[in-house]
Order: structure tokens, then C-alpha cells, then sequence
């Protein structure tokens, strides 16, 4: 076999990650009652699953192999997608998807071609991934947008769940409002999401970004670790992250490191938490 590229574990980590997506794409597309929604979600759902063969291919044609892993979490967010009590708006808020890109920030593929010895095939295939996954974003984006335009246009119904569900997100934008102004401590200082991001392909994280909501008083599992380090910052909510020297809680803005082999266990308080995690694999 000869030498490993230097890109493989790039390779790979695609292959895996493309996979996980396109199982709870898939349930969600099965699931929607709403034909345009189906549209975007079945064709962002086949793009994640076509990625996966396609980068699986590319590696054997290199002579390597691949073994895809179920991640931890697409079981969840399988029950997600394929949720009947859930609107097509929450589904996108549960999954951390239907954000807009920020153009004045570098997006997650914007380091790809940092590795000057891709080949011209994979080069190839890299190159049409990348405007791919960009397009879902956008595709998705629109998706969302136009779900929660329609929303605000409908009156709130008797019990006026919507108008309740919109004076949750004021609370919640009150409340990261509040955080800012309080001003953090300064071992925690808070910082934008787009702060966040740069901070990231600063110090050589890589492309793999996990959004995780935890419901409300989510108790601590079992300690574990990781075989990768994370960063992580916390959207919303509150995030409370069990070390063995005892808990840490962190608020909207608030950042905090799980390097790897690091003892944990993750918690969420009242409000629960919408976690934004940056990984770098050794
Ligand atoms: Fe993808
Ligand atoms: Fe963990």
C-alpha cells in the first residue's frame, strides 16, 4: 500500500459525516406532510448520500478503506426528523440547520485547498462537495426562512402557541442581550458566533461543526471521553459540562474546551441548551 495522503482522514471524515446526515435527512423527507419542503430536504438528503459513495470510492481508488460509524447522536436526530409533533420550522431549529453562511466569515470548507498535495481527482471531487454543501446551505436556508415567514404571517391560534412560542425567542434574545451587557467574567468572555467560527480556523480545527440542543434539565450521563478535542460555544440557554473537579455552567456567548482524553459529562439547566461545538481530531 503506499504512503497515506496527507488528506485521508479529510476523506474519511466526510464519508462518515455525509453518511450520518443523510439518515435523518431521509426520515425527515419520509416524514413532512409538505411537498415543498420534501423537495429540499429529499435532494439535500440524496446530495449527503451520493457524498458518502462518492468519497468511499475515492478512497479505495486510492487503495485505502473507510469504516463509516454511526455517530452517537444520529439516532436522535433521526427521531427528529421522523417526529410527528414537531413543525418543519422546529425540526430545523432541533438539527441546527436553515442558518445563512456569514459572508465575513470563512465557511467550514474554506480551508480544503490549504493542502497543497490533493490530487487532481479528488481535487475534482472536493471542488464539486464544497459547491454542493454550499448550495444545500443556501437551499436550506430559504427553506427555513420561508417557514418562519409564513409563521409570522399566520395570526396565533386560540392558546396563542405561536405568539408563546415567539415570546420564547424574545426571552431568549433578551437573555443573550443581558449576558453581553453584564459582560462576562473575564476567564469566560463572551464572543460572537462569527468570532467563534474565525477563532476556530485560527487554531486548526476542523470542518466538522455539531450543533447539539439539549432539552431542558438534562441530567449528566455517564463520565467519557473523547478521542478529539472540542471547543464549544453555547447559543442559547444554559450548558452545564460535569469535569471530575466538579460542574461548570456556561451562558449564552460562553465558550469552553474539552481537549481530548478529558473526563465529562454534559448537563443542561431550566432553560436547556443549543451548543455549537468545533472538533479537532488528532
Ligand atoms: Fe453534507
Ligand atoms: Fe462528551
Amino acid at each position: 500500500m503506499s504512503a497515506e495522503p496527507t488528506y485521508l482522514p479529510l476523506l474519511r471524515r466526510i464519508a462518515t459525516a455525509e453518511c450520518n446526515a443523510e439518515v435523518y435527512l431521509s426520515a425527515w423527507a419520509q416524514a413532512t406532510s409538505r411537498d415543498d419542503v420534501r423537495g429540499v430536504i429529499a435532494t439535500v438528503a440524496l446530495r449527503e448520500g451520493e457524498h458518502t459513495k462518492a468519497f468511499q470510492k475515492r478512497i479505495c481508488e486510492l487503495g485505502f478503506d473507510v469504516a463509516i460509524t454511526e455517530a452517537p447522536e444520529t439516532a436522535g436526530k433521526a427521531a427528529i426528523g421522523a417526529a410527528t409533533d414537531l413543525t418543519d420550522r422546529e425540526k430545523f431549529e432541533k438539527l441546527g440547520l436553515g442558518g445563512r453562511q456569514d459572508p465575513s466569515v470563512p465557511d467550514r470548507w474554506a480551508g480544503y485547498f490549504d493542502d497543497t498535495t490533493i490530487d487532481i481527482a479528488t481535487g475534482e471531487l472536493l471542488g464539486r462537495f464544497i459547491s454542493e454543501e454550499r448550495d444545500s446551505v443556501r437551499m436550506l436556508a430559504d427553506c427555513y426562512e420561508a417557514l418562519e415567514a409564513e409563521e409570522q404571517a399566520t395570526p396565533a391560534p386560540a392558546g396563542n402557541v405561536a405568539g408563546g412560542d415567539r415570546l420564547d425567542r424574545i426571552e431568549q434574545m433578551l437573555e443573550r442581550l443581558l449576558v453581553r451587557l453584564d459582560g462576562a467574567s473575564p476567564a469566560n468572555p463572551v464572543v460572537t458566533e462569527a468570532e467563534f467560527r474565525a477563532g476556530l480556523r485560527r487554531d486548526g480545527y476542523d470542518d466538522e461543526i455539531r450543533i447539539t440542543n439539549y432539552e431542558p434539565c438534562t441530567a449528566a450521563g455517564q463520565m467519557h471521553t473523547h478521542d478529539f478535542s472540542a471547543r464549544l460555544l453555547v447559543l442559547g440557554g444554559e450548558f452545564i459540562l460535569d469535569y471530575e473537579s466538579g460542574p461548570q455552567t456556561f451562558t449564552a456567548g460562553q465558550c469552553c474546551e474539552v481537549p481530548t482524553g478529558t473526563r465529562h459529562a454534559e448537563a443542561s439547566g431550566t432553560p436547556g441548551a443549543r451548543v455549537l461545538a468545533g472538533l479537532k481530531h488528532h
